[in-house]
């Protein structure tokens, strides 16, 4: 190979070489690439396995009326002791932390005069029919959990874990009455 030849060789190598260096930035300045937000192609189950594993979080609450009609007011008056730092069950007591807690049971939720009620608890007292009502099964959900049952609660309370608890205390409030409301 003579040196004419070599050149010849080593010209056309560089003149491949620049066409395709040329080409490159010309196809980047015309066209620009963006980038998709979202996937194009969503597969399926992915998203809604994560979805049922938040909902089966929750805890269910059985419902309370079947413990209702074994339930103890005795016992319960013995529970109401961890109530009674922010409660008084008399009628006509006063309010404390807590609201009196006389005639609760089945009637308007915060209804007790003279108290005042979180922004959460009188909104839930506004709701039509049952929903706004301390019947058996919203206290059984109030008193197991106060802040599920009410998100903004002022009643700082962590719950009653045991159902037979919640229950007996519950058959103990239904008694704070001078016309007690039917058991369920
Ligand atoms: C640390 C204080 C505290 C303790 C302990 C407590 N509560 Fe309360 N409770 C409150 C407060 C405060 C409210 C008012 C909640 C609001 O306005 O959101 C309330 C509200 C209530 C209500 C709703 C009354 C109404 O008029 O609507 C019931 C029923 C109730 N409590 C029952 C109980 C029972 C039963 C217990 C014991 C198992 C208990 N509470 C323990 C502070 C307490």
């Amino acid at each position: 190979m003579n040196a004419y030849e070599f050149n010849k060789i080593a010209g056309a190598l560089l003149t491949a070489l620049l066409t395709t260096m040329v080409i490159g930035f010309l196809g980047n300045a015309l066209i620009h690439p963006k980038k998709l937000d979202k996937p194009v192609v969503v597969i399926e189950g992915v998203e809604a396995k994560a979805d049922s594993a938040a909902a089966a979080a929750p805890a269910v609450l059985e419902p309370i009326a079947p413990l209702l009609r074994t339930a103890n007011a005795e016992a319960g008056k013995n529970v109401f002791k961890q109530c009674a730092a922010c409660h008084t069950p008399d009628k006509g007591g006063r309010n404390a932390v807590g609201p009196n807690l006389w005639d609760s049971v089945g009637n308007k939720k915060a209804r007790t005069a003279g108290y005042a009620y979180s922004n959460a608890l009188q909104a839930a007292a506004a709701k039509p029919a049952e929903e706004g009502q301390w019947g058996y099964e919203r206290l059984n959900a109030f008193l197991a959990n106060p802040k599920a049952e009410v998100p903004g609660t002022k009643m700082t309370f962590a719950g009653l874990r045991k159902a037979e608890d919640r229950a007996n205390v519950i058959a103990y409030l239904r008694s704070l009455s001078d016309a007690p409301k039917p058991l369920p």
